[in-house]
């Protein structure tokens, strides 16, 4: 009687494995294998970043990774754990406070928008140059842009620029790459905060407004590099009143925000934000050893004359980004806000390749370590990676996007 049982549950296992060979079910795809080509890797991590970001792509039912019936920016992390191979289920809901977009690459489109007009700084930005970031493995592009050159004397944009913004952010979303914007620039705030604060609110009013519909993927960043005058209580304030400005219109829209003293790190725990509001992300620029990233530079005081300043990528020198990057880290988890290292970067005129080649790959790397967005200062200016004319990538594009093996 035992022996019949038993020839007829090896007679159905046999089948179930047959059958379950020949037709995968649904739910027989692996957690995390989003287009379910049999592999869990980068292709499924973009597509599912796409995905959360709202694009319109199809996953598969297996991107729930953690298994909550939602697919969303948990999801994005979890994979990119499992990626990474990193122990998932020490994880909890928690992660819901790293980066809400699931993006992790950036490139500033550095002297375009923010030069003294469009044009100026050598480049226009190109609809085809956002092609080439696409392919090239980014998430996101952060375009800076100098409004205060577009506004009267009561702060109305001129509405021929803002078609031109109109243009590029629907030019990014045609791209799937994200888009954070920015006031960059407004040295006319940071010399007389109290006489400008108010054109500075005004200019928000409208981009909020006129960009409330623009979907989740287009994020605001309120102001680059707050500085000079602009000191910590004055920043603080007025940062608050901008997002509660911005708020009336997108009540749910990511904002980016930031400390002062130039987005330095050292700033962020002076940085204060509205309480019980879940979609800011904080955002920090990293250029040191300040006299190797700007040697050369003209426009920063003390490193026209510098030169020959090496980065050796020695213990000392990677442990003096890492404490840093720690230090922000240990502030995100303990304020819940998610991190955008927004830019860094190696100024190209006289500093050799490979020095910047290594320091950028460690700092990117780092950044990653601690699950930080970054973006990349910038494109195909001067500290960038892309040549427009011989439409080539230099090997600091190989320092930001590797390209062996899959992480
Ligand atoms: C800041 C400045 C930008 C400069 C960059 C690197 O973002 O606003 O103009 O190129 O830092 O120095």
């Amino acid at each position: 009687m035992c022996k019949t049982r038993f020839k007829i549950l090896s007679i159905v296992l046999s089948f179930v494995l047959l059958f379950g060979t020949l037709f995968v079910p649904t739910s027989a795809i692996a957690p995390g294998d989003v287009n379910y080509d049999g592999k869990i890797n980068s292709r499924d991590s973009l597509l599912l970043r796409q995905f959360v970001a709202g694009f319109d792509r199809h996953v598969a039912k297996s991107a729930d990774l953690n298994n909550d019936g939602k697919i969303n920016a948990a999801d994005v992390l979890w994979l990119r754990l499992k990626i990474a191979k990193h122990d998932i289920s020490a994880y909890t809901e928690e992660i819901d406070a790293s980066f809400p977009k699931g993006w992790r690459r950036g490139v500033n489109m550095g002297n375009m928008l923010e030069a003294e007009s469009e044009g100026a700084g050598g480049y226009r930005l190109e609809d085809e140059y956002l092609k080439v970031i696409a392919e090239a493995g980014f998430d996101f592009v952060r375009v800076p842009v100098r409004f205060s050159a577009y506004i009267d004397s009561s702060g109305n944009i001129d509405e021929t620029f803002l078609q031109r913004m109109d243009h590029v952010l629907n030019a990014c979303i045609d791209n799937h790459l994200g888009v954070i914007f920015n006031i960059h620039h407004f040295d006319a705030l940071m010399e007389d905060p109290q006489t400008n604060k108010e054109l500075f609110l005004k200019m928000w009013e409208q981009l909020a407004s006129r960009y409330q519909h623009m979907p989740d993927s287009v994020v605001f960043e309120l102001l680059n590099e707050p500085s000079r005058n602009l000191d910590v209580d004055q920043w603080n304030a007025l940062q608050k009143e901008c997002i509660a400005l911005i708020r009336k219109t997108n009540p749910t829209r990511d904002l980016i925000v930031t400390g002062t003293n130039y987005s330095n790190a050292g700033n962020l725990p002076l940085i204060e934000l509205p309480e019980n509001d879940k979609h800011l992300i904080v955002t920090f620029h990293y250029y040191e050893p300040f006299n190797f990233t700007h040697q050369g530079a003209s426009w920063t005081s003390g490193t026209s004359d510098l030169s020959g300043i090496t980065w050796n990528n020695t213990k000392e020198e990677r442990d003096q980004i890492d404490w840093t990057f720690q230090n922000i880290k240990a502030w995100s988890e303990e304020t819940g806000i998610p991190v955008l290292l927004g830019e860094f970067g190696a100024y190209g005129l006289v500093a050799d390749m490979e020095s910047r080649v290594r320091w950028t790959t460690c700092v990117r790397e780092t950044a990653e370590k601690y699950d930080f967005a970054w973006s990349y200062w910038e494109f195909c200016s001067g500290f960038g990676f892309y040549d427009t004319q011989t439409k080539t990538f230099n090997p600091i594009y190989n320092a930001l996007v590797p390209q062996k093996g899959e992480n």
